[in-house]
């Protein structure tokens, strides 16, 4: 896969990939407040990672689709996967008794937005922002 790859194991990691995504989408031409929200969005993916899989990785690329550009952000982890991704997407849904408002928020801040799990292989999270 290519893209940018930015390894998670870490809270510093959370700041590097979050920096890491505002710096890509700032290049592609993204206002300053959609710079912001890609990079919240990015933020929520990856403390996923640290807290549910301890390690992964965040792979951020350009993408192009009929003319669109846009920012693709992956975020891939080897951890114990989610049971029922519906209830994982609600709002409010935790299973460590936080807010329940990463993956859903996440969804909300990107245009496109695929989450993939198996449990006992792991996550994938695939998010698109495209510029308007
Ligand atoms: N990478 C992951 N691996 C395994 N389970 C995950 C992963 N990401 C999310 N989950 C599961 O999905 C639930 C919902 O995730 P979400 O990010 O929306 O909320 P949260 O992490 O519990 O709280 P918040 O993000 O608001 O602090 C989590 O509680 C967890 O059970
Ligand atoms: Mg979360």
């Amino acid at each position: 896969m290519s893209g940018q790859r930015v390894a998670i194991a870490r809270e510093a990691d959370i700041v590097a990939a979050r920096q890491a995504g505002r710096q890509l989408a700032a290049q592609i031409g993204f206002s300053s407040t959609d710079q912001t929200l890609i990079a919240t969005a990015i933020s929520e993916v990856a403390r996923n990672i640290v807290v549910y899989a301890q390690i992964g990785e965040i792979i951020l690329s350009r993408t192009d689709d009929d003319g669109r550009v846009g920012i693709q952000v992956i975020a891939i982890d080897q951890g114990p996967g989610i049971d029922n991704k519906e209830l994982a997407m609600r709002d409010g849904y935790s299973t460590k008794n936080s807010l329940g408002l990463g993956l859903p928020g996440a969804r909300r801040l990107m245009d496109d937005f695929v989450l993939d799990s198996e449990v006992g292989r792991g996550t994938t999270v695939t998010m698109k922002k495209w510029k308007r």
